[in-house]
This record gives C-alpha cells, sequence and structure tokens, in this order.
C-alpha cells in the first residue's frame, strides 16, 4: 500500500451511550480517494466527521482510541482544532456557500487565516476557482452572490472555499446526492484530478461512483468496518459475503 496519511486504531465513538463506531481500525492512503461505503446509518458520516474533528460540536460525544494524521493523535488535547480544520477540510451533502460574494466566499479562509493583501487573496481565489473547474463560469461574475449559483456550481464553489486554505486531505460527504447527473459527473472528474495534490475520503451511496472515483473502499456496517482495500478487489472479490451482498444490492 502507498503512504499513509491517516490511520485510525481502535477508533470507537458513542453518542451519550450509543456506540456509533467499534473499533475501528483502517489507514487512509495519501493522495488517493477512499470510498466509504455501507448502509444508512452505519457510522460513515460519524468517522469522516471524526478525521476533522466535527463531532467536537455534538454534545456527550465520546471518543476512544487513536486517529494518527502527521504523527499525533488528532483527538490529543493539545491538537488545536483550527489548524487541524485547515488542514483537513470537508465539503458537505448540500451545497451550504456562505451568503456573500462568490469571490468572499473563496477568500474567507485565507483571510481567517490571516492573508490580507488583494494580490495574493486574488491569486489565492484564482488558483482555487481553477482547481475547482469553476473559474471559467465565474471569473466575470467574482461579486455576484454565490445563493445565485447553480446547485452544482455552489457545490463547486464549497470545493474551491476548501482548497483555498491549502489543506492536505478532503473529506466529502455525499458531495453529489444534492446534484443532477451532469453536475454530478463534472464533480467526480474533479475528484479525479484532485487526488493528484490531495488526500481524499469520500462518503457515497452510489456504487457505481464508488467504483469510478475510489481507489480504495471501505465497508462499513453497524458501526464497525467490514472489509478495507483496494476498490478493485471489493468490487470484484470481496471476502466477506456481507459486502458482496451490499454491493450488489442485495441489502442496504
Ligand atoms: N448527532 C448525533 N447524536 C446522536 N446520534 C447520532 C448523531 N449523529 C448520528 N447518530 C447516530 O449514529 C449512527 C451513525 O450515524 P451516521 O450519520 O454516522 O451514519 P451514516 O452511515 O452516515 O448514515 P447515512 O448514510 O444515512 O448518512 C446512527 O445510528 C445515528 O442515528
Ligand atoms: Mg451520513
Amino acid at each position: 500500500m502507498s503512504e499513509i496519511e491517516i490511520e485510525s486504531k481502535d477508533l470507537n465513538l458513542w453518542y451519550g451511550t450509543a456506540q456509533a463506531l467499534k473499533e475501528i481500525t483502517m489507514a487512509v492512503p495519501t493522495k488517493k480517494v477512499t470510498a466509504i461505503i455501507g448502509p444508512s446509518g452505519c457510522g460513515k458520516s460519524t468517522f469522516i466527521r471524526c478525521i476533522n474533528r466535527m463531532n467536537d460540536l455534538i454534545k456527550d460525544c465520546r471518543v476512544t482510541g487513536e486517529l494518527l494524521f502527521e504523527g499525533m493523535n488528532i483527538y490529543d488535547r493539545d491538537v488545536d482544532v483550527v489548524t487541524l480544520r485547515k488542514k483537513i477540510g470537508m465539503v458537505f451533502q448540500k451545497p451550504n456557500p456562505f451568503p456573500m460574494s462568490i469571490y468572499d466566499n473563496v477568500a474567507y479562509g485565507p483571510r481567517l487565516h490571516g492573508v490580507k493583501e488583494r494580490e495574493e487573496l486574488d491569486r489565492i481565489v484564482e488558483v482555487s476557482l481553477k482547481a475547482a473547474a469553476l473559474w471559467d463560469e465565474v471569473s466575470e461574475i467574482p461579486d455576484r452572490s454565490a445563493l445565485g449559483l447553480s446547485g452544482g456550481q455552489q457545490q463547486r464553489l464549497c470545493i474551491a472555499r476548501t482548497l483555498a486554505v491549502e489543506p492536505n486531505v478532503v473529506l466529502f460527504d455525499e458531495p453529489c446526492s444534492a446534484l443532477d447527473p451532469i453536475s454530478t459527473a463534472k464533480i467526480e472528474d474533479l475528484i479525479n484530478n484532485l487526488k493528484r495534490d490531495y488526500t481524499i475520503v469520500i462518503v457515497t451511496h452510489n456504487m457505481q461512483q464508488a467504483a469510478r472515483v475510489s481507489d480504495y473502499t471501505a465497508f462499513f456496517l453497524l458501526g464497525e468496518i467490514i472489509e478495507f482495500g483496494k476498490t478493485k478487489q471489493i468490487f470484484e472479490m470481496p471476502d466477506k459475503k456481507s459486502t458482496e451482498d451490499y454491493i450488489t444490492g442485495r441489502f442496504g
């Protein structure tokens, strides 16, 4: 396997008394696309939210085990969550641009992290919009409200906003489920290009999408990881019957 960006070791998570993740052990390879699949409620979103500590916001959520990134445990007390989220960005199911201009959406993160010069911001905005395959559609209208863009454009804007702070990892939680097939194809192409520079984890309910975009796939069931491996192997020769049943649509 390639170099490892994130390593989860015996990760457990509880919401109150309900255990949502059980002893999750898996390694996320650097600059590859890792898909997480599994039926609704199996813990996919919970797991990727652990990676940038989005679960911190949830009351009564408790985590044990280790989640290693850059030689540290993400859940160590002295980890600075703002810096962590700069390095590990996230794109959600529903596009959630800020109610401000296209330009300001992308410049938001860099400004927050102290970039002030207009030239530097212009450069970052252009590079990020190009990387998100949106530049050609918005380069003439940077001052227009982001809320006036189509859903697919909004999602690519959210991707540009995430890339603008130069993360190492981008987490996608069902990024296409609110989009039409053409916008979905654009995002899939984009994800394919992004893995040159970023480590990507994508949660998806769409088996074809997982097979198309990912290098590695993890199958989750009831909070446990059932199987993890190269996508080709998981889809063509899964070790476990439950993986095969899920992939072939026999349940889930
Ligand atoms: N904020 C929360 N508080 C309490 N329980 C939660 C919370 N979020 C999720 N859960 C529970 O944790 C379990 C895993 O949920 P999670 O959202 O991670 O599943 P998922 O695999 O992403 O599902 P889906 O495919 O429907 O998005 C479920 O039983 C869910 O009800
Ligand atoms: Mg989910």
